[in-house]
């Protein structure tokens, strides 16, 4: 019995988790595991309400779940930081979910802004540091608001976090047992000390994976070649704030944020699964966006958990929705309604 937190969240979140657990309910009957949700009203509207973000004692409750599924933080009427920095930085942090895992997977039938490029072309995966870096919010400001002010925002990187995390990306590299490459993504030209760590780390990591090929590019540079040249990748692995910026670019190319999934995984601990585009308040209640990035996430989640044979059932379902299907992944254009999407994976689930 699988302990399961859900988190809707704000904007179209509650929607497109809907969906996710629509098809989690179908799955599960078919390959028989059982489950358990545990809802948590947490979010904007929630904290406009009571003032409340996240407690220590749901914190805690999280730490004895099986896993947590998201559905987006964000709200247009609350001060940027505070939702994403005290739900889910927080969750990420305090759960010691050091990785965040971003398939870049184009599925036939759906198109990419790239020219001339197949679904072939574009199947890598981003490992992305999730706790550290620039995102641990170190710094401070001095004499702030006033001409003389001084803003400093650091970035921290330890040997400890920047290892386990090339080293997941080796291990995933190996298993994943594709092209057997891993890119280490940084900065090595001018961030002369935090990614001198990173490279001298992932020499060191690569020679006990002799059977994996490395490769480097610079931050910008991979900006680049993910445009011109996506078949080149397998594996990247990058920081905190270089991974957030590549796998929007990364989300994109495979579609766009409709498709897009994630997992900020701890290995040992609890993981959390959640759809990479945010809350979309403009579309919010209007049944318009894509679930079919909710639905990765939940297939993500089910992967992590064991139940191989049930996330390749979803993703196959996923792969004949957008071939056969949906027109179009872009709010308003599919065709159909979000819960009909969610209807049409679950049809081609049970057939
Ligand atoms: C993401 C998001 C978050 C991040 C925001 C909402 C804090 O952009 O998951 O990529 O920057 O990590
Ligand atoms: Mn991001």
């Amino acid at each position: 019995m699988y302990k399961i937190a859900v988190i809707p969240g704000d904007g179209t979140g509650p929607e497109v988790v809907s969906e996710g657990l629509k098809v989690l309910k179908a799955v599960s009957e078919k390959f028989n595991f059982k489950y358990q949700l545990i809802h948590y009203d947490l979010g904007g509207d929630h904290y406009l309400k009571t003032g409340e973000i996240l407690p220590d004692s749901t914190l805690e409750e999280l730490r004895t779940m099986d896993a947590i599924y998201l559905g987006a933080i964000g709200h247009p009427d609350v001060k940027p930081g505070i939702l994403e920095k005290g739900i889910l930085l927080k969750t990420r942090f305090e759960l010691d979910q050091f990785i965040n895992l971003r398939p870049v997977k184009l599925y036939p039938g759906v198109e990419t802004p790239l020219k001339d490029k197949k679904p072939e072309d574009i199947d890598f995966i981003v490992v992305r540091e999730n706790t550290e870096g620039a995102y641990l919010g170190a710094g401070g400001f001095h004499k702030k608001g006033t001409p003389d002010e001084i803003a400093v925002q650091e970035a921290i990187h330890t040997r400890k976090g920047v290892e386990r995390c090339i080293r997941y990306g080796f291990q995933y590299c190996r298993k994943r047992n594709k092209k057997k490459k891993v890119t280490l993504c940084g900065k090595t030209n001018v961030l002369t000390y935090a990614f001198d760590l990173w490279e001298r780390t992932f020499r060191e990591v690569a020679s006990e994976f002799q059977d994996i090929q490395t490769d480097y590019a610079h931050v910008d540079a991979i900006c680049m070649w993910m445009v011109k040249n996506p078949e080149w990748f397998d594996v990247i692995v990058t920081d905190n704030m270089f991974g957030d910026i590549i796998t929007d670019l990364g989300a994109m190319i495979q579609g766009g944020l409709g498709i897009a999934a994630g997992g900020n995984i701890n290995p040992q601990g609890v993981s959390m699964f959640e759809p990479m585009g945010g809350s979309a308040p403009k579309y919010t209640g209007k049944g318009v966006v894509s679930p079919l990035a909710a639905i990765g996430a939940c297939q993500m989640m089910l992967e992590h958990l064991g139940e191989e044979e049930a996330a390749k059932k979803i993703e196959d379902a996923v792969m004949k929705v957008v071939r056969n299907d949906v027109k179009s992944l872009t709010a308003g254009k599919m065709g159909y309604s979000t819960s009909e999407v969610g209807d049409l994976v679950v049809k081609y689930l049970t057939k």
